[in-house]
């Protein structure tokens, strides 16, 4: 789906294929490029067509893909970010030099030598610490991200993360207050600009480190361009460090020193009309409406047999298939056993609090084993200026894991993945999803072209803060599309 729009999504995938970086596009295979990449599109399109054209030739098929040659804010080489280059962050150019090394900080920190103050906001603005246990302030934070957080290219979408949804990604087990950081307006109180962050343990490849989870950094419209966001980031930073945490691990669409990978966005309609109205996909060239409906139909019923919603008994099981499944990969989670409760269990009974994850399990009815478990969660979006519809109901697929993982039978993990994929649409599209939205990540690249996900135009890269290794692959290739041999790599979901 060339039409999509998407989360922190713009550019795209550091290839790790050397012959690919030195690989210069064909005209056809530009052309190509953009058909399957209209965020690159829309950064060209200022330029005549032959001149752009030509200026795609000249890029290497590595750096198009992470939109470092493209273009406005992908343009910049290191000398331009001010900020970040000030950081412990590896540089654009030593991620193939680090491709042998195993891993590690890129800067030791002395908690001593850290400043036990923050550093000064411009005039008229206050630090504040969020006590999210309030529901003023959890209001507060609504209010911020719901009018001023993450919107598509074209202002047409903009993410909408409702309070249970906050509640949950902000409360998880080990969350600390004073990484809920907020800015307010001295004289009217306001909160202007906050950042977040929740402690959690990652491996990266064999190193296991502790990290924060930096989220939600947003700054009030009329705030922007002022340089606040390196002092939001300064400040989460010195209250990790405060704490003893020295790494964090955070996305973003925007490309910045520098990608660890890359994943790319796929989507999966639910109802076609309505994300057809509301401008999220288009009608295919020589397609029709009725064509288009019939062709993303499901079934009404799921078909892996045994599959029931998630409840409190299965943690365990889940807690353990899910590990044994995530270490496949080079980055991944390691959750403890009140993670995998909070991020996965969806209790009833919280009458005030709407539903924010769906988990789903298999068991066997002999052996009562969980074989299989897939979950996916709500984001909606506001439409912004819609007549008829203000909000996108958007299911995220979140983690999953299946014993088919281990045989080494990739034609079985496929065909099983498959099977629990389209039933996990089919119970969003009961849920009354609009659409289904999955990365390139896990073994994502084994069902989702032939399950209909359309190719988003977001992109979305990890990155690790005070951490070098060398580059992960995000489960697609040098045309950007999902590739079963670029998988592997990210095994991490950030909300
Ligand atoms: C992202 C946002 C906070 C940046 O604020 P801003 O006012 O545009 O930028 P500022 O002048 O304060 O700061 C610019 C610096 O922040 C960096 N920056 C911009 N977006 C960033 C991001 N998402 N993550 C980290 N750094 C970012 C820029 O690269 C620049 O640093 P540089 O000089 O090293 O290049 C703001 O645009 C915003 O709230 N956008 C909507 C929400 C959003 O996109 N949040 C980020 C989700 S990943």
């Amino acid at each position: 789906m060339p039409e999509s729009k998407d989360k922190k999504g713009k550019a795209a995938q550091a290839s790790n294929d050397e012959d690919a970086a030195k690989q210069k596009l064909t005209p056809k295979a530009a052309e190509a490029l953009l058909e399957n990449n209209p965020a690159l599109k829309n950064e060209l399109a200022g330029l005549d067509k032959d001149k752009a054209a030509e200026a795609l030739r000249k890029m290497d098929i590595s750096e198009l893909l992470t939109g470092l040659a493209v273009g406005g804010k992908n343009q910049k080489d290191m000398a331009s970010y001010k900020f970040w280059q000030t950081q412990p962050v590896p540089r654009f150019d030593e991620a193939a030099a680090a491709a042998n090394d195993v891993g590690g900080p890129i800067k030791m920190i002395d908690p001593e030598k850290v400043s036990k103050t923050p550093d000064p906001l411009i005039e008229g603005f206050e630090w504040a610490t969020l006590d999210l246990t309030k529901e003023e302030e959890l209001q507060e934070l609504w209010d911020l991200l719901t009018y001023h957080y993450v919107e598509d290219d074209n202002a047409m979408f903009r993410f909408r993360y409702s309070k249970s949804f906050l509640h949950w990604a902000l409360m998880a087990p080990g969350w600390k207050k004073e990484w809920h950081v907020g800015v307010r307006a001295t004289k009217s109180r306001k909160l202007v600009a906050a950042i977040s962050g929740i402690p959690t343990e990652l491996r990266v490849r064999e190193q296991k480190i502790k990290v924060t989870e930096i989220n939600f950094l947003c700054i009030h419209k009329k705030l922007r361009s002022k340089r606040l966001a390196p002092v939001l980031i300064k400040e989460i930073t010195r209250r990790c460090y405060l704490e003893g945490i020295f790494q964090a691990i955070y996305t973003a669409g925007v490309v910045l020193p520098t990608p660890v990978s890359s994943c790319r966005y796929y989507h999966r309609p639910l109802d076609w009309l309505k994300l057809y109205e509301v401008g999220f996909s288009h009608l295919p060239k020589g397609s029709t409406k009725a064509r288009q409906i019939s062709k993303n139909h499901l079934p009404s019923v799921t078909s892996t047999p045994n599959l029931r919603p998630m409840e409190v008994k299965d943690i365990d099981a889940v807690h353990e298939l899910l590990e044994r499944y995530l270490k496949r990969f080079d980055l991944n989670q390691a959750f403890s056993r009140e993670e995998i409760e909070h991020w996965l269990v969806h209790k009833g009974g919280e009458a005030d609090r709407e539903q924010v994850v769906w988990s789903y399990v298999a068991e066997d009815p002999e052996t009562h084993k969980i074989t299989d478990f897939f979950s996916f969660y709500n984001l909606e979006s506001t439409i912004i200026q819609h007549p008829k519809h203000d909000c996108l109901r958007v299911a995220y697929l979140y983690y999953y894991a299946t014993e088919t993982a281990f045989t080494g039978d990739m034609k079985a993990l496929k065909e099983r993945l498959l099977m629990l994929m389209n039933d996990a649409l089919i119970l969003a599209k009961k849920a009354r999803f609009d659409v289904f939205n999955a990365l390139t990540l896990h073994d994502n690249p084994l069902f989702l072209e032939q399950l209909k996900f359309g190719a988003g135009d977001g992109q979305l890269h990890y990155y690790l803060y005070n951490y070098r290794t060398a580059p992960i692959p995000g489960g697609v290739n040098d045309k950007n599309l999902p590739d079963e041999k670029k998988m592997g790599g990210v095994g991490v979901v950030m909300l």
